[in-house]
């Protein structure tokens, strides 16, 4: 049985984005500067993250609660051990419809074929530039693009829905925009633009460095023509078009310039098993302490609806409304995007 809840706002909660570990691959300037996540960064240890049994509980009781949606993030979550294993068992319970990964998409190449047969459906790669340099400027390690490429192949070739997240930030990679939008409308790949967001404390985010859903719109509409499409599912966070020569859409995440918190009905967990539900809470709730406790389904379900059921969050819409910093946000690679 299925007791849908429901938020102060009227919103349920319907995705779950678990992160499955605080380590990546990659030292994205915007995200784990190399400068601060150097070799001596003191990432999770092994027994401070939940197990894969700890967190397919986690998803037996929120499925209860409404979730259909589940999205494994990081940091980079092919570096977690056997996340294939995960995958089947979140495949198997009855009321999750669709399991997806976010990932950088270094280790893509091995891994597509195994993560298709285990029951993951979709994958979304971020890729920020299709210039070797730039790339390689913004992500801090030598790994070219054609290799991000392979990996996106791979995934495709494997029957995994594919697509494609670029962030876009002044200053970093908005000559990017067009030669990104060419490549991917040639592949027929989904290339989606995020709005640079102020997500935790490191990456000195400023109103300035956002490069708009409008401005990137009225570039690509110099050179294309495009048609919007309407959302595919309630809270889609994407707004999308279609290249109206072809049936390749492409889409902009505007969660600055026109955030879309009315309708969030997304929880968080990170890898060591705190619950945030928003992306700029300041404060998670210790699902991991119940968990190692023995905690029962029924009471775990009593609790995230209660915490649920409190839920008033809206970070996104009062950006615009208050100047005023807050002063200890989760980072990025901690919560996962
Ligand atoms: P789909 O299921 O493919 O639509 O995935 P998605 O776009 O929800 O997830 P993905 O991990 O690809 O995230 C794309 C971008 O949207 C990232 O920059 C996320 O941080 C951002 N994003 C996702 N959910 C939220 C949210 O609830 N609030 C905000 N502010 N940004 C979000
Ligand atoms: N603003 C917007 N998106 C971001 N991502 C990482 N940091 C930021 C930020 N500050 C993106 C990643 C990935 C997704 C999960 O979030 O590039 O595509
Ligand atoms: Fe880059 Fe994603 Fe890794 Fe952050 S988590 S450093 S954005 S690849
Ligand atoms: Fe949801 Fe918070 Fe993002 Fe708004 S800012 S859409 S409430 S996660």
């Amino acid at each position: 049985t299925v007791n849908a809840i429901r938020d102060q706002l009227r919103r349920p909660l319907r995705d779950l984005r678990i992160s499955v570990t605080d380590q990546c691959n990659f030292r994205c300037t915007y995200c784990m500067p190399a400068e601060i996540f150097g070799p001596n960064f003191q990432f999770m240890k092994k027994e401070e993250r939940l197990t894969f049994e700890e967190m397919e509980q986690l998803v037996r009781c929120f499925a209860r609660l409404g979730v259909v949606k589940v999205r494994l993030t990081g940091g980079e979550p092919l570096l977690r051990k056997d996340l294939h294993l995960f995958i089947e068992r979140l495949s198997k319970i009855e009321q999750i419809e669709d399991v997806a990964l976010t990932t950088n998409g270094v280790l893509l190449t091995k891994y597509a074929k195994l993560l298709k047969t285990s029951g993951l459906r979709r994958v979304n790669v971020s890729l920020d530039a299709i210039d070797d340099d730039v790339f390689n400027t913004i992500n801090g390690r030598a790994i070219g693009v054609s290799h991000i490429l392979k990996g996106i192949e791979s995934a495709r070739n494997a029957g995994l829905e594919a697509k494609v997240n670029m962030v876009v930030k002044r200053g970093m990679n908005e000559e990017q925009i067009l030669p990104m939008a060419a490549h991917f409308k040639k592949e027929g790949i989904c290339l989606r633009y995020i709005e640079f967001m102020d997500v935790g404390n490191t990456n000195e985010w400023n109103p300035s460095s956002v490069v708009t859903k409008k401005e990137i719109l009225a570039e690509l509409s110099q050179h294309f023509k495009l048609t919007p499409l309407k959302a595919a599912y309630y809270g889609e966070v994407a707004n999308r078009y279609r290249y109206a020569d072809s049936n390749t859409e492409v889409g902009f995440i505007p969660s600055v310039s026109e955030s879309f918190c009315s309708n969030c009905t997304r929880a968080r967990i990170s890898a060591e098993g705190k619950l945030y539900t928003c992306l700029f809470a300041t404060d998670g709730f210790d699902l991991r302490a119940l968990l190692r406790k023995g905690v029962s389904d029924e009471d775990l379900i009593e609790i995230i609806s209660r915490i649920w059921g409190k839920r008033t969050d809206r970070y996104s819409d009062l950006r615009k409304l208050s100047a005023k910093k807050q002063k200890k946000k989760i980072e990025m690679h901690y919560i996962g995007g």
